[in-house]
C-alpha cells in the first residue's frame, strides 16, 4: 500500500476526530487541538496520506527513556486511521515508514509501540511492519475507566526490514 507522511495542518484536525475505536479513545485529551509538530527530536506527529491523496489518519510519537542517560531514549509511536481507511494495509505501511524515518534521521537504536492486548489489528499491523512483540505490560494503560494490559513492541535498527519496500 503506497502511503506518504507529511506535516500536519490545521485543516486536518476536523478529520482527525479519534474516538471511533475503543483502543484509541482516551477521553477529551485524545485528539490534538493543534497540529502536532513534525520534528523528530521532540514529541510530535505526521499526517498519513493514502494513495488517493486523502488524509487517512495520523501517526504520532512520544519519547521514552529506559536508562538514566539520553543514550537510552527512544520514540514510542502511535497511530489512528479514519474508519474508512482501515484494513487496507495503510497502518502497516505508515508505521514501517515512521520507524524508518527515525532510523534514517536520528541515532536511535529502537522504536517502540504499545497496544492493548485485545487490539489484534494493531498487533498484526506492527508485526507486518517489522516490529517484534516483547511482552505484556500488566495494567499499564488507563483507558475508559480501567487499567488495561498492553503489549510492548519494538523494532531495532539491526532488525530485518519488512518484506515490502519502505
Ligand atoms: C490499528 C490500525 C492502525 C491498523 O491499521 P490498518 O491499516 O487498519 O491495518 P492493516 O490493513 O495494515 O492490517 C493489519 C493486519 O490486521 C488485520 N486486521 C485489520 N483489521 C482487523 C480487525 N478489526 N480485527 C483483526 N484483524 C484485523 C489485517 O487483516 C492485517 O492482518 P494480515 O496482514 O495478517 O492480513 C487501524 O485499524 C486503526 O487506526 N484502528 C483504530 C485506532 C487504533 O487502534 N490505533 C492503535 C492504537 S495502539
Amino acid at each position: 500500500m503506497a502511503v506518504s507522511l507529511r506535516p500536519q495542518q490545521r485543516d486536518d484536525l476536523h478529520l482527525l476526530t479519534g474516538g471511533e475505536s475503543p483502543f484509541d479513545d482516551f477521553g477529551p485529551m485524545s485528539r490534538p487541538e493543534q497540529p502536532r509538530p513534525a520534528r523528530l527530536d521532540a514529541d510530535g506527529g505526521l499526517a498519513v496520506i493514502a494513495s488517493d491523496g486523502q488524509l487517512a489518519g495520523d501517526v504520532s510519537w512520544h519519547w521514552m527513556q529506559w536508562g538514566p542517560t539520553a543514550g537510552s531514549r527512544c520514540p514510542m509511536i502511535g497511530i489512528w486511521l479514519r474508519p474508512e481507511y482501515r484494513g487496507r494495509g495503510i497502518g502497516t505501511a505508515a508505521q514501517a515508514q515512521v520507524a524508518q524515518l527515525f532510523f534514517r534521521h536520528t541515532t536511535v537504536n529502537r522504536v517502540e509501540a504499545h497496544t492493548d492486548v485485545e487490539n489484534v489489528a494493531e498487533q498484526r499491523a506492527l508485526e507486518a511492519a517489522g516490529f517484534r512483540r516483547e511482552g505484556v505490560t500488566r495494567g499499564a494503560q488507563w483507558r475508559d475507566g480501567e487499567y488495561r494490559d498492553g503489549i510492548l513492541y519494538a523494532v531495532l535498527r539491526a532488525d530485518p526490514p519488512p518484506s515490502f519496500p519502505v
